[in-house]
């Protein structure tokens, strides 16, 4: 019988209890738990980005976080972002962008910028790119990545256009 406490948290809106020792890092908890492969394994040090989940609506990297400190928050994969019927604007702007070659980095991107827009609709290039700076990519699909970034502000924008001419009642 385990002498860890159970670690209770929710993982795109579903709950989790995980019994096992809650010092193990949250992205082998989601990866080989959860069955969740949307985080990556990269560099394992909080360096690259690859592992990338939103705590609480926050970018963290999940190879370095320890389970028990997520106990009692939300946190946010790649997979909870959209659904296969409905993407996020993000993963269709990339897929349009075509802004990925191995892809290995785009799980950190897109969280990253998820988590951007969320605060800044309208990013500038410059705002973009500070926020990817802590995103490694080796591949060189960065120009792609910015034009599918702002994409995505443009859909996003039209969608709450629409949504507000959908409930205008004169
Ligand atoms: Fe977590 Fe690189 S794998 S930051």
């Amino acid at each position: 019988m385990s002498n860890s406490p159970k670690t209770m948290f929710h993982v795109n809106q579903q709950p989790v209890q995980f019994d096992g020792d809650d010092k193990a890092n949250l992205l082998s908890v989601l990866r080989h738990e959860l069955n969740l492969s949307g985080p990556k394994f990269g560099c394992g040090q909080g360096e690259c980005g690859a592992c990338m989940v939103l705590v609480d609506g926050q970018p963290q990297t999940a190879c370095n976080l320890p389970v028990w400190s997520v106990q009692g928050r939300q946190v946010t994969t790649l997979e909870g972002l959209g659904t296969e019927q409905k993407l996020h604007p993000l993963q269709q702007a990339f897929i349009d962008e075509q802004a990925a070659q191995c892809g290995y980095c785009l799980n950190g991107m897109i969280m990253m910028t998820a988590s951007l827009l969320a605060h800044t609709p309208e990013p500038t290039e410059l705002q973009i790119r500070q926020a990817l700076s802590g995103n490694l990519c080796r591949c060189g699909t960065h120009l792609e990545i910015i034009d599918a970034v702002q994409r995505a502000a443009r859909l996003m924008a039209q969608a709450r256009t629409a949504a507000d001419s959908a409930t205008y009642m004169p």
